[in-house]
């Protein structure tokens, strides 16, 4: 550390050069990221919120109410009248509290000690940091041949020890919606808490819905739906960290809550202590600006892009591997591994994809960032690459 004080031209001057190491959305080379540029007018809510802090509402009662709102406008959202759960940092200590609260209840009332959590393959990697903190063991479902849970196997895969069954609306990989519908009957039936990860398609399947296309149940409208991540700073524009966990009852956020004495409240749920206010407030103000037509918009041309690409690599002969089902496209080239083409990618053009692992595939991301002439580049680099 410096003894003196450093001018405020010099540190900026520094900082400017550091950054220009990183990439840019708006260059449209990132092509395999969950996340984006937050939109401009939540950046600009983003900076009158930037010393709310949420973990100790006591002080920030109007920060802490836009919270309250926003999860409220979420669960009418996903179909629950009245919601419970917190903005949070994103996806995985969204699925980290999803767990929690499970494992918890089950510890209370079943008086559950070394409990099971049933999840696909194709689960993100959040919910081993969760099994890892909480001590839980991983009980992996088998996915069928289109890559989505085999509900049948997780009949066979639930024991006295099982705490909670996860699905995913949007898998990280593939952008695929397993049954969510028939595991929840199943769960409902044995009892077992079921969250559903929507980290990424909880903000689009809604309003693709309205915009007339067909979509599966996969929130609270199924009754043994018992929490939902949907994450605001993937699809909904939000500036990170905007995540969003969303629970049926509150008895989920008490079995989590321990004491917090010398704050304005005397409880806490959250796994983090202090809590940016900033994206919870920037959240709100995008959900109230967009409104449910903006976000179907939104969401629909991110389909139309998807659609694009894909009949366009087809044209070319590459193989895509599924349908897509929301704007996420795998695909291969005949002969060359993900691996080598994602490589020369990066050579020919600075693309910046990433490559699945389940199955092993060139995996593009299809976020506000990415436009038709971005993608007419891309296809074109890959014409010269086929
Ligand atoms: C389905 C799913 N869940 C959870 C996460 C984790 O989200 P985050 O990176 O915001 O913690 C991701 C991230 O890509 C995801 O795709």
């Amino acid at each position: 550390m410096n003894d003196l004080p450093i001018d405020k031209d010099e540190i900026l001057n520094e900082l400017d050069l550091i950054q220009q190491n990183d990439l840019k959305y708006s260059d449209g080379r990132i092509l395999g990221s969950m996340c984006t540029e937050a939109h401009p007018f939540g950046k600009e809510i983003y900076i009158k919120f930037l010393d709310s802090n949420l973990g100790d509402p006591g002080l920030f009662k109007g920060t802490k109410s836009i919270e309250d709102k926003t999860v409220q406008i979420i669960g009418k959202l996903l179909n629950l009248d009245k919601a419970y759960g917190n903005i949070v940092t994103g996806g995985t200590e969204a699925n980290i509290m999803a767990i929690r609260a499970a494992r918890n209840h089950a510890r209370k009332y079943k008086n559950i000690k070394n409990g099971e959590i049933i999840l696909p393959r194709s689960a993100h990697f959040s919910f081993k940091k969760a099994a890892d903190m909480m001590n839980l063991k991983i009980i992996e479902a088998d996915l069928d041949e289109n890559y989505k849970i085999d509900v049948e196997s997780i009949m066979d895969k639930i024991t006295d020890n099982t705490v909670a069954i996860v699905a995913i609306a949007g898998t990280t990989e593939l952008g695929l919606i397993d049954p969510i519908e028939e595991i929840s009957k199943i769960a409902h039936e044995n009892n077992i808490y079921f969250h559903v990860d929507a980290a990424f398609g909880g903000f689009s399947i809604p309003f693709l819905k309205e915009a007339g296309h067909d979509y599966p149940e996969f929130d609270f409208k199924l009754p043994g739906v018992c929490s939902i991540t949907v994450d605001p700073h993937k699809m909904g524009l939000a500036p990170i960290p905007a995540g969003g966990i969303i629970f049926r009852k509150k008895e989920y956020l008490k079995v989590m809550a321990v004491d917090s004495p010398y704050l304005t409240v005397k409880t806490q749920s959250t796994i983090v202590g202090t809590r940016l206010g900033a994206s919870t407030a920037a959240t709100y103000g995008l959900l109230k600006y967009f409104g449910r037509k903006g976000y179907s918009k939104l969401a629909g041309r991110l389909m139309d892009n998807t659609y694009f690409l894909k009949e366009s690599l087809e044209k070319i002969g590459y193989n895509v591997i599924v349908e897509p089902e929301l704007n996420i496209i795998a695909f291969n080239h005949p002969t060359k591994s993900p691996e080598k083409l994602s490589e020369e990618l990066e050579k020919i053009n600075g693309w910046k994809v990433s490559v699945a692992n389940c199955p092993k595939a060139i995996r593009i991301v299809l976020m506000n960032h990415v436009t038709k002439t971005h993608l007419k580049e891309f296809l074109d680099d890959l014409k010269k690459l086929y």
